[in-house]
C-alpha cells in the first residue's frame, strides 16, 4: 500500500524532495540549506501562539516588538512592521492606509497582480506609467524619471507613487530623483521591493528603496533572504506617514493567529543577514562573476547583463536570454527540469530566471554553468522564427481612460466568452500570463485584436495564462463585464 494514499500533497513534496533537484527558485533559504541545524531542529517545537512571555502580533510589547525594531535598525526604517501572508498583504495594508476611495495614484503599468487586487479592493484609481522596452534582451526596462515626472504634472491631483523596482528580472529603478520631485509637490512614494529585501546586507548590492527615499517599502523576506515563505515585512521610511494607521490596517488584514514560525524565521534572517551578508554576498558575488564570465562566451543562449540601457540589475539575479535561439525560455526551463536536474524561479516566452541567495553552494552554481553551456553547444541554428515582441499594451491602457471596476462588479455579474469572440468586450479581470505576474488585460479594460492575438500565440508556446478559462473542449475563454 501506498503509505502516502492518503495525504496526496504530502507525497507530491516528498517525491519532489526525494529527486534532489538544484533550487534555483524562492524561498530563499533553499529547502532548509540556509537555517543553522539548532533552529531548524526547533522550528516546530516554535510553532506557538501568544503564550505568556510571547507577545502579541496586534499589539507588541515584548520580544516580537523587539525584533521589529531590530528589523528596523538593520534595515535603516523609522517603523517596521512584520507581515506573515507575504508582500501580498504588505502592498494591501499600504493602499488601505495611505488612501482613500477615488484617490489618484501613479503606478507603474508593470505591477504584480497583489497590487491591482489593491486598487479594485480599495477603489484607487490608477494612472498607468508605461515601461520601456530593451529589444535587444526583450524586457521591459522602468520609465524614466521624465515620464513619471511628466505624468505627475499632467495629474496633479494624484496622492502619490507607487513602484516597483526590482523587477523579477533584477532590473532596479531609480528612484532618488522621483521621491524628492514627489515630496516637494507633497506626495508620498510606496515601493514594492519584494524582490530587494537582501539588499541593504552588501555594499555590492543596488541602494534601497528607503536610501533613495521611499516613504513605504514592503519586501519579501522569504524571496532572497534565509527566511519561510510568506514572511515580509512593510517599513515605514519617513515622517509623511501615519504609523499608527499602518499598524491598524495590517491587523484589519491579518490573522489572529500570525504564525510564530514565520516571524521567528524574520528574526533569525535578519541577524544573520547583518552579521554574514556583507562576507557571504563577496562570496557569492565573486562566485557569480565566474559564471558570468563563462557563460558570456556563449554563441546562442545569453546572458542578460548586469546593467542594460544604463539601469542596474540585481548581480544576484541570473537571467539567460532564448530569444536569438530556437529554443522558448519554457523548453529551456523544461531542459533544465528534466535534464539536468535544475529548477529554475520562472520564464516567459524567451527568459528564464534563476534566484540565487546566499543559501546557494558553489556547486549549485558550477552546476548551472556546466548545464547551460551544455544546452548552448546543443542548439543547433540561430532562429530565425518570428519573434512575438512587447506585448502589445491594450489601447484603453491610459491613464485618460482607464477605471477600476467596481468590486462587487469585479466579483460577479460577469459571464464568460470565448477569446476569439471577445474583441470589444470589457475584461471582468485580469488576464496574466504568470509568471511573471505582469497584466496584459486588466479588469476594466476593453480587449483588443492584438491582446487576442498575442494571448493565442502564448498559449500555442505552451504558457500558462492566469485569468482564462479553459472550456470542456480545450478553447479558450475569458471573462468579461
Ligand atoms: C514584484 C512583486 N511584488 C509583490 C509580490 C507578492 O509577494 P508575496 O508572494 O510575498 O506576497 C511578488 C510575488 O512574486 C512580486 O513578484
Amino acid at each position: 500500500m501506498d503509505k502516502y494514499e492518503n495525504t496526496p500533497l504530502i507525497k507530491a513534496l516528498h517525491n519532489h524532495v526525494l529527486q534532489g533537484r538544484i533550487n534555483m527558485h524562492m524561498p530563499g533559504h533553499k529547502q532548509g540549506m540556509g537555517f543553522s541545524s539548532a533552529f531548524q531542529n526547533n522550528l516546530l517545537s516554535y510553532d506557538l501562539t501568544e503564550l505568556p512571555g510571547l507577545d502579541n502580533y496586534h499589539n507588541p510589547t515584548g520580544a516580537i516588538l523587539k525584533s521589529m525594531e531590530a528589523c528596523s535598525e538593520a534595515f535603516g526604517a523609522l517603523k517596521s512592521y512584520f507581515l506573515v501572508n507575504g508582500s501580498t498583504s504588505g502592498i494591501h495594508a499600504s493602499f488601505l492606509s495611505c488612501f482613500r476611495k477615488g484617490d489618484k495614484v501613479l503606478l507603474n503599468r508593470n505591477c504584480h497582480i497583489s497590487v491591482i487586487n489593491a486598487l479594485i479592493l480599495f477603489g484607487i484609481e490608477p494612472i498607468f506609467v508605461m515601461p520601456e522596452y530593451n529589444k535587444e534582451y526583450k524586457l521591459p526596462i522602468p520609465a524614466s524619471f521624465d515620464d513619471w515626472k511628466n505624468a505627475l504634472y499632467e495629474n496633479p491631483d494624484v496622492k502619490g507613487a507607487f513602484v516597483t523596482t526590482p523587477d523579477y528580472y533584477g532590473i532596479c529603478q531609480p528612484i532618488t530623483e522621483l521621491s524628492t520631485l514627489l515630496h516637494c509637490e507633497g506626495k508620498i512614494l510606496i515601493v514594492d521591493e519584494a524582490h530587494g529585501t537582501h539588499f541593504p546586507f552588501s555594499k555590492l548590492l543596488p541602494e534601497t528603496a528607503l536610501e533613495q527615499g521611499a516613504d513605504i517599502c514592503v519586501q519579501s523576506f522569504h524571496k532572497t533572504l534565509p527566511a519561510l515563505t510568506q514572511s515580509a515585512v512593510l517599513h515605514i521610511g519617513s515622517a509623511l506617514i501615519d504609523f499608527e494607521k499602518v499598524q491598524r490596517a495590517i491587523s484589519m488584514i491579518t490573522t489572529t493567529s500570525p504564525s510564530y514560525i514565520v516571524m521567528s524565521s524574520m528574526d533569525y534572517a535578519r541577524d544573520f543577514a547583518k552579521r554574514n551578508g556583507s562576507t557571504q554576498y563577496e562570496k557569492l558575488l565573486t562566485k557569480l562573476d565566474e559564471l558570468k564570465d563563462q557563460l558570456m562566451k556563449m554563441e546562442k543562449l545569453r546572458i542578460v547583463p548586469d546593467e542594460i540601457d544604463g539601469i542596474k540589475r540585481d548581480p544576484t539575479r541570473i537571467v539567460i536570454d532564448t530569444s536569438l535561439t530556437d529554443i522558448t525560455g519554457l523548453e529551456l526551463y523544461e531542459l533544465l527540469y528534466d535534464e539536468y536536474g535544475i529548477v529554475a524561479e520562472m520564464c516567459d516566452t524567451y527568459h528564464v530566471v534563476f534566484i540565487l541567495t546566499m543559501s546557494n553552494t558553489s556547486d549549485d552554481i558550477a552546476k548551472i554553468a556546466n548545464a547551460i553551456i551544455r544546452i548552448d553547444k546543443s542548439i543547433k541554428n540561430i532562429s530565425s522564427r518570428t519573434c512575438y515582441d512587447n506585448p502589445p499594451l491594450s489601447a484603453s491602457i491610459s491613464s485618460k481612460n482607464y477605471s477600476v471596476p467596481d468590486l462587487y462588479d469585479f466579483l460577479g455579474s460577469t459571464r464568460q466568452i470565448q477569446l476569439e469572440d471577445a474583441e470589444g468586450c470589457v475584461s471582468a479581470g485580469l488576464v496574466t500570463p504568470y509568471p511573471p505576474g505582469i497584466p496584459l488585460l486588466c479588469p476594466g479594460e476593453k480587449i483588443t485584436e492584438n491582446d487576442i492575438q498575442y494571448l493565442k500565440k502564448l498559449l500555442t508556446s505552451g504558457f500558462d495564462v492566469h485569468g482564462l478559462i479553459t472550456a470542456e473542449n480545450g478553447s479558450k475563454m475569458v471573462r468579461i463585464i
